[in-house]
């Protein structure tokens, strides 16, 4: 029987990641606001429909890079209808992950794992190879919902991060999740 934990999120549910309620309860811009400054180079790993990779391509500013990835071009195209013709269009640049890899080389500043760790069945690779893309001073924010991941499940994650060199540098408060966030150890 499939676990479904580690099933990917469906482009026909997409819509239920990006609305005015989910908004008002997980407000991108609160939530990035202490990790992402103009001119950054950030990656929003599982993006979506981009629900924060929108967000954060405002708050690089036009001298920053918001790096979309997903292994669903489907999720991919939602997110290119809604920047198409903006001005934050050339902000992002999409990137289609493959099965087992991400499958990008830029220095990062800063990771966003918003309700994708769950997803992805091998951990520890997927870590390590965030961590080898991480700058020295780059930081990673996982968050996770908490119907999905139990407590000792997301605390099993962090061990997996841990293990691949990501250390914890704090818990951050957040509706209706659980979250950590690390850097290079
Ligand atoms: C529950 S959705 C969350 C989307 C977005 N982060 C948000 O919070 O609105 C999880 C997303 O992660 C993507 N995903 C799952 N496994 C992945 C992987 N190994 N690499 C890249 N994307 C993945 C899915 O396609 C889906 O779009």
């Amino acid at each position: 029987m499939k676990n479904i934990n580690t099933q990917v999120c469906p482009v026909a549910l997409s819509g239920s990641l990006d609305n005015s309620i989910r908004k008002w309860l997980q407000n991108p811009e609160k939530i990035l606001r202490p990790y992402i400054t103009e001119g950054m180079t950030v990656l929003d790993v599982g993006c979506g429909p981009g629900f924060f990779s929108i967000e954060m391509a405002r708050m690089v500013g036009k001298s920053g890079r918001v790096i979309a990835a997903d292994l669903q071009e489907g999720m991919l195209q939602k997110l290119n209808e809604k920047v198409k013709g903006t001005e934050l269009e050339e902000r992002i640049l999409l990137h289609k992950c493959g099965e087992d890899n991400i499958g990008v080389s830029e220095p990062l500043d800063f990771v966003l794992l918003f309700y994708i760790v769950h997803e992805v069945p091998n951990k520890e690779h997927f870590f390590n190879e965030i961590r080898t893309i991480l700058k020295p001073q780059g930081q990673v924010l996982i968050v996770e919902p908490p119907f999905h991941v139990s407590k000792s499940a997301f605390e099993e994650t962090i061990r997996k991060a841990g293990r691949a060199g990501l250390i914890v540098i704090e818990r951050p408060k957040m509706f209706f999740s659980r979250a950590v966030l690390l850097k290079k150890g």
